[in-house]
């Protein structure tokens, strides 16, 4: 018989972890590094998500030593283990399915070393994006990635979900930086892959397998990285159009011309009304916008900026505004990053949700992906604003829903099932950069169709006991509105069929 040691959560539908188990974390990290607190439990069980489910324990490692006698322990006792930094991920990445144990990895946070000569550096997983360029920087040099949550994410994170932003045009994303890794496997052995080398062609590229597996294959305890120079100087032009259709044309042309900009962000009209209704910012009121930016010397830019603004008007726009000064840019770029939070003040009733928000269509296909996403919604009675790094072809379309009606997040299901039919369609990926999780699980299997049972095998082989991560990405099944973090359908949470929060025959 099960010992029910914890208190609130959904125990109806989690297997409850053993004392036992607890008794030993709290011999490997002491006391103060772990927590099974109701409270605590139940905030590490979100992430930036729509989902929720509370873990067993939450457990802060502070070495690779410590990490490895975790997994152990997991390994041994058949405990599900999630890895998480800074909980920035929008698709349920560190959200426990299974419940277990959350590997809050965020003390582990040192910038070990940073060689300028080399240009490689080593981190520890939870060290902050935003603060390793700060140290980058003073160098002059820094890792573009340029994830929108660059404040708060971790490079363990960045690692796991292959993070970027809207300067992957150019610079491309975490995978192309990454050299080495060090990693616990889910037996707890500690291996090294990559070099700290610039090139490497020895053996299988195992840091390429780790990037990108969301957790699923081991856990990540040290990240050597290149990173580039610090570009001098950079503008950008807003470019305003009457026509969605126009602006996503636009893209190409610029990429066509042959120019290739470090970012172009696209908004349409209800990100537009949005963010002006919200944060006063008075963006140009139209269908519309593109914020290109452009960077490198000095004269580069200026010349690059006057060809911008031509193609911009030939493609359309009714207006242009461009500018080298730090303070505008600044202002737009706010703008831009207060997208995702002014959308939930777009009517009183919606509150703006990550569901079919993170495609990729070649950047040609873009003026019809736009269009089509504006039929879907009509054709569904929601409202879906788009915008993103349109440069590379990565959209994101934030669902406006109302959280407690059940038939608004139906609605919302369906039309996200279609928006993925029509980016596949087109020949795009249904995660630029945020990732499957559960958020994209679905839909993940119909991209990777002929692929995914070498995905399964690989995961087999590293992971037999299942105990990584586990019910995420090919392990994913249900609705994508099972565990959700929104009170529509509670009553309907362990109701079969459930998610895989169901306790599963023979574990643990
Ligand atoms: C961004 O582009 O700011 C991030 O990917 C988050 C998002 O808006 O989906
Ligand atoms: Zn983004």
């Amino acid at each position: 018989m099960w010992e029910l040691f914890y208190p609130g959560g959904t125990l109806d539908c989690l297997v409850p972890m053993r004392r036992t188990v607890v008794a030993e974390l709290e011999k490997i990290v002491g006391k103060e590094r772990m927590s099974t607190k109701t409270a605590d439990l139940y905030v590490y069980g979100f992430d930036a998500s729509i989902h929720h489910v509370t873990p067993d324990a939450v457990v802060r490692p502070a070495s690779a030593q410590e990490v490895s006698e975790i997994v152990k322990l997991a390994n041994r006792t058949k405990t599900p283990i999630v890895p998480r930094g800074a909980g920035t991920a929008m698709c349920g990445h560190t959200v426990p399915v299974k419940g277990g144990i959350i590997l809050d990895m965020t003390l582990m946070n040192k910038i070990r070393k940073i060689s300028v000569e080399d240009l490689y550096c080593v981190v520890e997983p939870g060290v902050i994006y935003d603060k390793l360029n700060a140290e980058l920087g003073k160098k002059g040099f820094w890792f573009p990635a340029t994830p929108g949550s660059g404040e708060a994410c971790t490079i363990g994170g960045m690692v796991a979900t292959n993070a970027s932003g809207m300067r992957a045009i150019k610079y491309g994303a975490t995978r192309d930086y990454v050299l080495g890794l060090e990693v616990v496997l889910p037996t707890g052995e500690i291996i090294h892959t990559g070099t700290r080398t610039l090139k490497n062609s020895s053996g299988y590229q195992l840091d390429r397998l780790m990037v990108g597996s969301e957790g699923t294959l081991g856990v990540i305890t040290e990240v050597t990285m290149r990173y580039t120079v610090k570009p001098k100087a950079s503008g950008m032009t807003v470019a305003a159009f009457n026509s969605l259709k126009d602006a996503g044309q636009c893209v190409s042309n610029i990429i066509a011309k042959p120019l290739l900009p470090s970012a172009i962000e696209l908004m349409d009209s209800v990100c537009i009304k949005a963010v002006n209704k919200c944060m006063n910012i008075g963006l140009p009121d139209c269908e519309a916008l593109c914020m290109i930016e452009v960077d490198g010397h000095p004269l580069a830019v200026d010349e690059e900026m006057v060809t911008v603004e031509e193609i911009c008007r030939q493609s359309g726009a009714v207006s242009t505004e461009k500018s080298r000064d730090k303070k505008r840019i600044d202002e737009w770029t706010f703008a831009r990053k207060a997208i995702m939070p002014s959308l939930s003040r777009y009517g009183e009733k919606f509150v703006s949700v990550a569901l079919a928000d993170d495609m990729s269509v070649p950047i040609s296909k873009i003026p019809e992906a736009v269009v089509a996403f504006q039929n879907i919604a009509k054709k569904h009675g929601v409202i879906i604003g788009t915008y993103g790094h349109s440069a590379d072809g990565n959209l994101h379309t934030k669902m406006l829903v109302e959280p407690y009606s059940k038939e608004s997040w139906r609605a919302g299901e369906k039309a996200v099932g279609e928006i993925y039919d029509v980016v596949l369609g087109l020949g795009g990926t249904v995660t630029g950069e945020h990732g499957v999780s559960i958020t994209k699980a679905p839909y993940m299997k119909k991209e990777r169709a002929d692929s995914l049972g070498a995905m399964k095998a690989i995961k087999k082989a590293l992971d037999p006991k299942n105990i990584m991560n586990p019910g995420k990405m090919f392990d994913w099944e249900g609705s994508i509105l099972y565990e959700l973090r929104y009170p529509a359908f509670q009553e309907d949470k362990c109701a079969p069929p459930c998610g895989p929060s169901q306790p599963c025959d023979g574990e643990q």
